[in-house]
């Protein structure tokens, strides 16, 4: 474009912007569904505009609006789940556990960024009753509706403001149904004590949360709880208070947490300690009468972490462990730096599995829920990985071809994009796993590991997308991987293993 037909086009384009704000006006707040639309800041452009004529001068028109924060991230699985406006920084939850009642009372504080101006902002939190809501400490208003909590603070918050938001609440914690998981809901559980397992969206069951992954936080937890119980959360154990016949325990992590990774425990449970590679915390609890079979399958843990590190990069968190609960669900969960499992789901692989997540899914965590095989597919290979590490190579390779011969035998669908109600089918672990396998046989060892180390490197401590991954394994191959990943990630055919 010459360069006056550009300037021209630069006024027309700029009358058109302020003739179609003036629409707009005299609403300027537009509701929630747009909301979500938008950029972190409104143009300014849609300011009222005093005259048809455009005042091209930025400074004559104020600089932000604020808005209606949006109710969701827009995640194509779950909808509801995240908010807009705001990224919280740090929660702190102080509450009191009744636990023979599953009463539970208290608050949780909120620090937040604002990335937008916001008249209200939205947490997704289910059932329980709120009393009281402050923003800055100032009373604010608010309403519930379905699973959305909407303050409304006294002042709209300006953009790029910190703030501060304490809802204080009570009831009876209940898990939230998951359309990942129909008929077995997530969260909050009040069998054989309590217990926190909520991948992926029980974390409002027991707190107003921005209950997406894309928001991670560091967390505090003050619990209060009677004496006789332990309590164990992630990160660290800062503290334990009794007064009279309650005891409040403190855990503290400072490592960003995804909403689906917190978790909560209080029962009866042996703490096991021993000290990891570089000093790591380990802290285990193991239900009082666990057995050697139980406990045995922890013992490599330290062994583990630093075979992981080694292949993988630095251990993310400042400690690890695992809680074994007292039941019998056939369940394990990643729960960031305190993985969980049922007593009948505790086998050397799956407290491999577990562990790998601390990586790939928890340090690296998910943009969408689609692309669940980040999480899933990596921890599965992981477990080969173990296995070759501690039986060598044909042993590895003979677990890979078992798995791979599971998904080609039974026409494993896509592990990309597997849709909500099979994020944790055999397609995302299995033939999610023979991705990686797939590529190591395309690039060889010494490029592989370079790829696996190179993305943890780049994205740990915060989101990834599937072609994120792609594009770390073709600059480090140097190859163009565009049709090998399609066919594997994408492809209705389970795809022949490369060299096979
Ligand atoms: N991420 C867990 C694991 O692979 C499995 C979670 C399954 N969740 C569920 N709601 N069924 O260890
Ligand atoms: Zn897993």
């Amino acid at each position: 474009m010459k360069r006056i037909t550009w300037l021209i086009f630069l006024v027309l384009s700029l009358l058109g912007l302020s003739c179609q704000a003036a629409l707009l006006s005299p609403t300027p707040i537009p509701d929630a569904p747009l909301a979500t639309a938008l950029p972190d800041s409104l143009p300014t452009a849609s300011a009222p505009a005093p005259s048809p004529l455009p005042t091209l001068q930025p400074t004559a028109v104020p600089t932000e609006i604020a808005i209606n924060g949006a109710d969701s991230l827009n995640d194509p699985y779950y909808p509801q789940m995240g908010n807009g406006g705001y990224d919280v920084l740090h929660y702190t939850l102080d509450l009191s556990v009744d636990v023979a009642n599953n009463e539970i009372r208290g608050s949780a504080t909120l620090e937040a960024l604002t990335t937008a101006a916001l008249t209200s902002f939205n947490l997704d939190f289910h059932g329980l009753q709120v009393s009281a809501v402050t923003v800055n400490d100032a009373p604010a208003a608010f309403s519930r509706q379905n699973d959305e909590l909407i303050i409304t603070p006294d002042t709209p918050l300006a953009r790029d403001t910190r703030f501060t938001t304490r809802i204080e609440y009570s009831g009876r914690p209940q898990p939230v149904d998951d359309a990942a998981s129909p008929g077995e809901p997530v969260g909050w559980f009040a069998d054989a004590g309590i217990y926190v397992l909520s991948e992926s969206a029980g974390a409002m069951s027991w707190y107003p949360v921005d209950n997406h992954p894309l928001d991670k936080a560091t967390y505090t937890f003050r619990i209060t709880a009677p004496k006789q119980f332990s309590v164990a959360a992630n990160g660290l154990l800062i503290s334990e208070q009794i007064t009279g016949a309650m005891k409040t325990t403190v855990w503290e992590t400072s490592h960003p947490l995804a909403s689906y990774l917190t978790t909560l425990v209080i029962g009866h449970y042996n703490l096991v300690t021993e000290t990891g590679p570089n000093g790591l915390p380990i802290l285990n609890y193991f239900p009082p009468d666990a057995g050697g079979d139980v406990t045995s399958a922890f013992k490599p843990t330290s062994e583990m972490l630093s075979y992981y590190s080694q292949v993988f990069g630095p251990y993310p968190f400042e400690s690890y462990g695992a809680i074994v609960l007292p039941i019998e669900y056939g369940f394990a969960l990643e729960t960031q730096t305190r993985s969980i499992f049922t007593t009948d789901f505790v086998d050397e692989v799956t407290v491999a599995h577990e562990l790998a997540h601390q990586w790939f899914g928890n340090s690296v965590s998910l943009t969408t829920w689609k692309d669940i095989w980040l999480n899933e597919g990596f921890a599965t290979y992981a477990e080969a990985l173990w296995i070759e590490h501690t039986e060598g190579k044909a042993a590895g390779d003979a677990y890979m071809q078992d798995i791979y011969a599971n998904a080609s035998q039974h026409h494993l669908a896509a592990p990309e994009d597997p849709a909500v109600r099979n994020l944790f089918a055999d397609s995302v672990y299995l033939r999610g796993g023979c991705v990686l396998y797939a590529l190591r046989l395309k690039v060889g060892d010494e490029l592989f590991f370079k790829i696996l180390r190179d993305y943890y490197s780049r994205y740990q401590g915060g989101n990834a997308r599937t072609e994120d991954f792609i594009a770390v394994a073709e600059t480090v191959s140097g190859q163009d991987l565009g049709a090998f990943f399609d066919e594997w990630l994408n492809s209705d055919q389970v795809p022949a293993l490369p060299g096979q």
